[in-house]
């Protein structure tokens, strides 16, 4: 399976590309980077020091530095300074490629075969938004889109009903659901319901590899800067496990907008006019097994 990763790594994203990189069904062709979590410089750099960890060698393509037209939202209290909750990653071994992440998806979409490439966006869809508004042919070409975003029954992470993805750009989430992708949304309704304890951090640590250190040592980083409890909640993972293993998802299919007001419901998904499958249940341990399993 051939897959485009769009991100703001970020913690979890950073858990989500280690896994991707790893589980054997998945190619990943490249990776677009995009404002979110951090600034675009540090989540461009996160992900080169990512695929270093990993010892693999994946373009890496810097995207939108903010959200269409609003200021976004700022999410640096979860993920640290550095974007990576100060876990230690080695430094880029190569720079990020000249062409910008929006030329770059619609350059590979282009070329290589139609319906043969899935894009995994687990980061706000701004890169998105221009990939369906400036190539729209392109766009089409995709075989399709898995997103981690949004509540529907869940209460938001960003206000009351909004969660960041959506939230930090909500024009951009409205241009994507209107486009008519085969879309897959992955809201915190399943997110919030796959969840790291201690006892997984200590199955992690067992697994003697550095990408599943790194994965120890990021869901601490979590632990570390957020309300502690107990658990802790892996959004983006899901999208790359859905990619592989849909089965263990419930997945419902919906007519949503998304609220652009400049209420605090901004970014709120609401029911509305766009078709979209939305994965409203998940057999959590499943994932969490894959996920160590991968590493
Ligand atoms: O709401 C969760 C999402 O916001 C995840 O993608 C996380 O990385 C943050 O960006
Ligand atoms: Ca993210």
């Amino acid at each position: 399976m051939r897959v485009l990763i769009d991100t703001d790594p970020g913690i979890d994203d950073a858990i989500a590309i280690l896994f991707a990189l790893a589980h054997p069904e998945l190619e990943v062709v490249g990776i677009t980077t995009v404002a979110g979590n951090i600034g675009i410089g540090t989540t461009t750099r996160n992900a080169l020091r990512i695929l270093a960890l990993a010892g693999k060698n994946v373009p890496v393509h810097a995207g939108a530095k903010g959200p269409l037209t609003r200021e976004g939202v700022d999410e640096t209290r979860i993920h640290g300074a550095d974007g990576l909750g100060g876990v230690a990653f080695p430094e880029p071994r190569i720079e990020p490629s000249g062409t910008d992440a929006v030329a770059f998806l619609s350059e590979t979409l282009m070329e290589r075969p139609e319906g043969t490439i899935d894009i995994l966006a687990l980061g706000p869809l701004t890169n998105i938004a221009e990939l369906v508004t400036r190539a729209p042919e392109a766009a089409r070409r995709m075989r399709r889109l898995i997103a981690m975003g949004g509540a529907v029954h869940e209460r938001g992470n960003v206000g009351p009903r909004s969660e960041f993805n959506i939230a930090h750009d909500p024009e951009a989430a409205e241009i994507v659901f209107a486009a008519s992708l085969p879309f897959t949304l992955i809201p915190l309704d399943v997110t919030r319901k796959v969840r790291a304890d201690h006892a997984y951090l200590a199955r992690l640590a067992d697994i003697g590899t550095p990408r599943a250190h790194a994965v120890r040592d990021l869901i601490a980083a979590y632990f570390d800067a957020t309300t502690g409890g107990e658990s802790r909640p892996l959004h983006d993972p899901c999208v790359p496990v859905l990619a592989l293993r849909p089965e263990l998802f419930r997945i419902e299919s919906m007519k949503l907008s998304v609220n652009c007001s400049a209420s605090e419901l901004a970014g709120a998904i609401e029911p509305g006019k766009h078709m979209l499958d939305v994965a409203m249940g998940v057999e959590a341990s499943e994932v969490l097994d894959l996920l160590s399993g991968a590493l």
